[in-house]
């Protein structure tokens, strides 16, 4: 009888490691530096917002990210593999079964179900029982009663949740948000909120792409960018938590200062 080696826990590696990662368009003669050094280390579970002034590079880092575009130098690993000069047919397949995307204006075929455009990209993709995991994705945004209607039968917020249930039907590694609720009134970009919040609990990785800030708060971990540089990374839990040790830690005793986090 051979004995079974125990299994050993192997750490797995970072979801996304950028590494100065650079995109320069060429338009004509003109060269534009998108993206100028961005190294970034993204963990399973993270709940990281972007942010940015238009033009700072948000959308192609996203584009990047999300294995639409490749980078023109530095390095893009994806769970550990190296995705950054992959040819186009390559990065659909990545697409396909890692990356879930949410963008601004949903993105719906018209004249196809609810149900209908949550499961056509796993057509595409190969996935096996479709029709199962996309009432189980529509389930999860609670829209099941509206699985046979169509886009135009449902109203802002209901179609994004159908976009979200398109992407959490393929369980990606990461879903990538590009201004998700950009085309919401307020109390249903909270409501599209309160969804991504609730899976960041079940424990999925989300990158969120906005510029309103009542929406980066929502977000453990947030990201700005100017002119294609990380100019600020802050993760909440450090910077509110009053469990966190400082790095000038007080002495014993000494009085706890009153924070001035959050004051408008
Ligand atoms: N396909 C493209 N071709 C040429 N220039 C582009 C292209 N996409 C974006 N840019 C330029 O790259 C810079 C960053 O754009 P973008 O990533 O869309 O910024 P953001 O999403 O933050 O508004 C801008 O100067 C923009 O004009
Ligand atoms: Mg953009």
């Amino acid at each position: 009888m051979i004995a079974t080696p125990p299994i050993r826990a192997v750490p797995s590696p970072p979801v996304i490691e950028l590494v100065d990662l650079h995109k320069v368009y060429r338009v004509g003669v003109e060269l534009v530096h998108a993206l100028q050094g961005i190294t970034l280390t993204i963990q399973e579970n993270e709940y990281v917002a972007i942010m940015g002034p238009s033009g700072s590079g948000k959308s192609t880092l996203m584009n990047i990210l999300g294995c639409l575009d490749v980078p023109t130098g530095g390095d893009y690993r994806l769970r550990g593999q190296d995705v950054s000069r992959l040819s186009q047919s390559k990065l659909a397949l990545i697409r396909g079964r890692q990356i879930g995307f949410v963008f601004q204006s949903f993105e719906l075929l018209p004249r196809t179900t609810a149900l209908k455009n949550v499961e056509l990209p796993m057509t595409y993709s190969g996935v096996r029982h479709r029709r199962r995991r996309a009432l189980e994705a529509l389930k999860r945004v609670n829209l099941l009663d509206r699985a046979h209607h169509h886009p135009n039968q449902l109203s802002g917020g209901q179609k994004q949740r159908v976009a979200l249930a398109r992407a959490l039907a393929q369980q990606p590694d990461i879903i990538l948000a590009d201004e998700p609720t950009g085309n919401l009134d307020s109390a249903t970009g909270e409501e599209i909120m309160a969804v991504f919040d609730s899976l960041h609990a079940e424990g999925q990785t989300l990158i969120i792409v906005t510029h309103e800030d009542h929406i980066a708060r929502r977000c453990r971990r947030i990201i700005r960018l100017i002119d294609g540089r990380i100019v600020l990374d802050t993760a909440r839990g450090d910077v509110w938590s009053p469990t966190t040790p400082t790095l000038t830690a007080a002495p014993a005793g000494a009085p706890v200062p009153s924070s001035t986090e959050g004051t408008p």
